[in-house]
């Protein structure tokens, strides 16, 4: 099934701040997007306008699944992940086991701490939790915020892999909002490079963006 996530001209902020700025993007099926920024230009602003946390003031956000395009804007956050989990997929169901021996393969602290609430985990055993939940419904299309956040180096390195292999090996689509500019790079098929919530680079590859010159001034000081 061919789909796709569109983001057209979006203008969203808070209040009366305006922290997007005609945003538009899209992520095709199977694609790993790597949408870059550094602190407080507006990548988790844009990943809660499509997950319909915060309701953008103008613009699109729609899915198009075989042609029919399904509009997300004043859906619920709950309708939102319905359809981006690939609605009613049974296969999860069936593949709740196998599903469970991958989250613990990735994260074998989870399994150490199955007993444990969420609750007083620490955040990174929290962040390793979360993309597990994810996991378990066997997604079609994968929205994470800073995998990166709060984990060491060896585990941002773990998540980035098996987001990678979950690309590979489930045909995942994946949008991922990073600061981390050379884990983000290692998997993305392409990315967005944002700037006080304007897309101010689109790069058609990794390489297009590593050697970009706003990555130079912004993450390599040059
Ligand atoms: N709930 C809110 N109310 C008011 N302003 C907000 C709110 N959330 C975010 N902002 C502001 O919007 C701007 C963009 O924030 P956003 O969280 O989207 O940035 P970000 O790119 O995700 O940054 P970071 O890498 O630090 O997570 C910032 O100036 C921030 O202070
Ligand atoms: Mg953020």
């Amino acid at each position: 099934m061919a789909s796709r996530l569109v983001v057209e001209r979006v203008e969203a902020g808070y209040g009366a701040v305006r922290v997007l700025h005609g945003v538009s993007m899209e992520v095709r099926e199977g694609e790993t997007v790597a949408l870059l920024g550094t602190n407080g230009n507006g990548k988790s602003t844009l990943i809660k306008c499509i997950m319909g946390i915060v309701a953008p003031q103008a613009g699109a956000i729609y899915l198009e699944v075989d042609g029919a395009r399904i509009d997300l804007v004043r859906k619920s956050t709950e309708e939102i992940v319905n359809l981006l989990l690939g609605a009613f997929r049974r296969e999860a169901r069936a593949a709740i086991d196998a599903n469970l021996a991958f989250c613990f393969e990735c994260f074998p602290v989870l399994l150490a701490r199955r007993r444990q609430l969420a609750g007083s985990m620490s955040g990174g055993e929290q962040q390793m939790l979360a993309l597990a939940r994810a996991l378990m419904s066997s997604p079609r299309m994968l929205l994470v915020d800073e995998p990166s956040v709060g984990l060491a180096p060896i585990l941002v390195s773990r998540v980035i892999g098996k987001i990678r292999e979950l690309k590979e090996q489930r045909q995942l689509t994946v949008l991922m909002a990073e600061q981390n500019f050379n884990q983000a790079t290692k998997i993305a098929d392409r990315g967005y490079i944002i700037v006080h919530g304007k897309i101010e680079f689109e790069g058609r590859s990794a390489q297009e963006l590593r050697e970009n010159e706003l990555v130079k001034k912004y993450y390599l000081g040059v």
